[in-house]
């Protein structure tokens, strides 16, 4: 990918979205910005803002779009993403965002938009099975934990299911799923920016789709 290539990977909850970033991320060496990551790190901090998005994320809503606009568009201004571009993971969610997304990104916006198909009951399937590292947090599941008990095999830290990965939770996400964010799948094809990829198969299947598409819109 271009230096500077502005990507963002979308899909339901549980399609691998945070799993392929991360993969990606390292494979072109571009920025992974992952509005989750940011707000569990807010929880993590024990702030005020943290402990309203808590409560937001354990019952599977979405954190307001004024809020999460307002934190897209101070980490956008970083320098890194000047330089390197970036991965968008988990934003835009709604049609508000990305139009929010437009007008920080005008006038080039962005390169391309991936989304990552795969059935519900797949996803959730996976969401119930998922285990993640609470200090860097690295994907687990339960058909393929860390090699030592619960302990990262990444960095060491205590690996377990996050707060949000009750049924119920899951449920609501996959809801708003439908409702809010599948509607942009039309809205980046309308621009031209749209591709779609099978997220099936394994986590080496699927990045090897999607580093096959990225490198031919490359060139
Ligand atoms: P966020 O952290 O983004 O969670 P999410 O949207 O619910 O998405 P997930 O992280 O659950 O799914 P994923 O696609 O990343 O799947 P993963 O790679 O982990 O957001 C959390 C909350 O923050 C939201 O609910 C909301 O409240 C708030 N929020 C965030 N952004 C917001 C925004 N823009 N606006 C408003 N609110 C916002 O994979 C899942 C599992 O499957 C893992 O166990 C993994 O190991 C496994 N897996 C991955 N690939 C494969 C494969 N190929 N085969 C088998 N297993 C696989
Ligand atoms: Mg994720």
């Amino acid at each position: 990918m271009n230096p500077g290539a502005r990507l963002v990977l979308l899909g339901r909850q549980g399609s691998g979205k945070g799993t392929q970033c991360t993969r990606l991320s390292r494979h072109y060496v571009v920025p992974h910005i992952s509005t989750g990551d940011i707000l569990r790190a807010a929880v993590r901090d024990g702030t005020e803002f943290g402990r309203r998005a808590r409560e937001i994320m354990d019952a599977g809503n979405l954190v307001p779009d004024d809020v999460m606009v307002g934190i897209m568009d101070e980490r956008l201004d970083r320098d890194d993403t000047r330089g390197r571009g970036f991965i968008l993971d988990g934003f835009p969610r709604t049609v508000a965002q990305a139009e929010a997304l437009e007008r920080m990104t005008a006038p080039r916006g962005i390169d391309v938009a991936i989304n990552l198909d795969l059935p519900r009951e797949v996803a959730l399937a996976r969401l119930i099975a998922r285990l993640i590292c609470a200090d860097c947090g690295t994907n687990y599941s339960t058909a393929d934990p860390p090699k030592y008990g619960m302990t990262c095999d990444v960095c060491g830290g205590d690996v377990v299911h996050r707060d949000d990965d009750t049924e119920a939770a899951i449920v609501r996400r996959l809801d708003l799923y439908e409702e809010e964010t599948a509607p942009l799948i039309a809205y980046f094809d309308e621009r031209g920016v749209l591709e779609t990829v099978d997220a099936m198969g394994t986590p080496d299947a699927v990045s090897e789709r999607l580093t096959s598409i990225i490198d031919k819109r490359r060139n």
